[in-house]
């Protein structure tokens, strides 16, 4: 399973990319807002920090003015991945944008049905928020289990990209389940890495390593 973080702090991303399980970056105009960075600017510098796939949003909704700006925005480096919002217009320039061979991930998906749309339109990758599902009361994970059943029916190469995590059990549950890809904020992904049992134990055994007396090398 891919690892992508999900903001535009390009120091929680300098930070990440070191342990080298980065694989990728989502940003979205929130994320931009709360930069408080150049939209370019920052993309750009996003892409030369992290090899993989980096999101960078459209903002129009409508077709012509979406090709227009992912014109723009492909422009900027090769591993650009363009968002664009699952509407018909969204969908529309996906299908046109994958034809060409540029990556695309369909963003804002609710729905099973959603991410079937987005696989026939050629996505890159389709984004489900689980999150987002989950604080209005319903269980988001059932619909990544859902895409997943569906995408293996019919050999979709679409990767499913779970975005909206709030925790880590989002991201054992889309292992599971066999999600391609994860997006999660920076203090998501650091959580991972921590259990106190694993604090405990190597205080003891550095303790007990002190008094050996010994050195190693
Ligand atoms: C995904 O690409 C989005 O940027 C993101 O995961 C949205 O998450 P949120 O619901 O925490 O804003």
């Amino acid at each position: 399973m891919k690892f992508f973080v999900d903001t535009a702090d390009i120091n929680d991303i300098r930070e990440l990319a070191e342990t080298g399980l980065l694989d990728g970056v989502t940003t979205n105009p929130s994320l931009i807002h709360k930069s408080g960075r150049k939209f370019m600017e920052v993309v750009e510098e996003i892409c030369r920090v992290v090899p993989g796939p980096v999101s960078a949003e459209v903002v129009a909704a409508d077709h012509a003015e979406m090709m227009r700006e992912a014109e723009v925005l492909r422009k900027i480096a090769d591993n650009v991945t363009i968002k664009v919002p699952l509407t018909i217009d969204g969908l529309r320039t996906c299908k046109a944008l994958t034809s060409d061979g540029t990556m695309v991930n369909v963003t804002l998906c609710f729905t099973a049905n959603q991410a079937l749309l987005a696989a026939k339109a050629g996505a890159t990758f389709i984004s489900p928020f689980v999150g987002r599902h989950d604080d209005i009361g319903f269980d988001g994970m059932e619909i990544i289990s859902d895409i997943r059943m569906i995408y293996d029916n019919y050999d979709f190469q679409t990767q499913i990209l779970v975005a909206s995590i709030r925790h880590p059990i989002h991201v054992l549950e889309s292992a599971k389940i066999g999600a391609d890809v994860i997006t999660a904020p920076p203090s998501v992904i650091r959580q991972l890495f921590k259990h106190p049992l694993t604090d405990r134990g190597l205080e003891a055994f550095l303790a007990d390593w002190g008094k050996t007396g010994q050195s190693i090398g």
